[in-house]
């Protein structure tokens, strides 16, 4: 399949930042972990919504590396939501055809979470609707470290020489290995920054910012941004020209 269909763009893959939980608690004179609950009911819709829309990847930032550093019983509240939803979303997740996966550094994450998520994506293993990636205890930043790592292990053990690295190698490495790279990233809550979210796999995404907090984020806010972003379009450094032209449409195909 090409990006591009009748000259409009695609979205195989849909990012998101799901932030704003906190600020909507406060609001409502509610504790932050009352905005979390929310949170994950939006979750729940939105990945209803992506089946909807037939979209085949939806990525979500759920816990980063710079969130482990929040009050001990917020982390806490984290992932036990993340375990309840894991539980609670079983059946669905074979039924609809649902594939789990998670990428960040999981070796931080307790037994007892490592093991739910481990559970999860097994079996979910064979889902072919919709490849629902978690970014947990993830930084861009920190997953591009890792690749290195791994590729310089590589040249030590002699597999590849430093000067065969190329960007291919490198993707190969990222934890987002097999995903198409974003089409559309999608960051609620006002904030215009992406937090090291996927730093790599961002390079061409269009970018929607919305002021609404997560637990707000609705179907009709979804299908607000996917507007948005049907009215975009990408060029991925060539000229408008030469993006019409049919081989280039399927030489930046995914
Ligand atoms: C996003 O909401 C959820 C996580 C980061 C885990 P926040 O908890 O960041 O909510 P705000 O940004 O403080 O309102
Ligand atoms: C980004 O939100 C991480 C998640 C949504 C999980 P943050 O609330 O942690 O980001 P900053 O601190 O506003 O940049
Ligand atoms: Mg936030």
């Amino acid at each position: 399949m090409t990006k591009f269909e009748n000259q409009l763009p695609v979205l195989h893959h849909l990012a998101i930042i799901m932030d704003g939980n906190g600020r909507w608690a406060k609001e409502r004179g509610l504790p932050r972990v009352a905005g979390h609950q929310q949170g994950v009911k939006t979750l729940v819709e939105t990945v209803e919504e992506c089946l909807e829309q037939r979209i085949g990847f939806l990525t979500v930032f759920a816990f980063s590396s710079e969130n482990w550093g929040r009050p001990q019983p917020e982390v806490e509240t984290l992932m036990g939501l993340l375990v309840e939803f894991l539980a609670a979303q079983r059946t669905k997740m074979l039924e609809r055809g649902i594939r789990l996966k998670v990428i960040g550094d999981l070796e931080r994450l307790s037994a007892q979470v490592k093991q739910s998520l481990q559970q999860a994506i097994r079996e979910t293993d064979a889902g072919d609707t919709l490849t629902l990636t978690l970014a947990l205890s993830y930084g861009g930043r920190d997953e591009i470290v890792r690749a290195a790592r791994r590729i310089a292990c590589r040249v030590t053990a002699g597999e590849i020489t430093a000067a065969e690295i190329n960007a291919s190698d490198f993707e190969k490495s990222l934890d987002t290995y097999g995903l198409p790279d974003p089409d559309l990233l999608i960051r609620t809550s006002g904030e215009l920054r992406i937090s090291n979210f996927l730093l790599w796999q961002l390079a061409y995404a269009e970018l929607y910012f919305v002021d609404v907090y997560w637990p707000d984020f609705g179907p009709i806010e979804l299908r607000a941004a996917l507007e948005s972003y049907r009215q975009r379009r990408r060029r991925f450094g060539l000229t408008a020209e030469q993006m019409t032209q049919e081989d280039v449409l399927s030489n930046n195909a995914s």
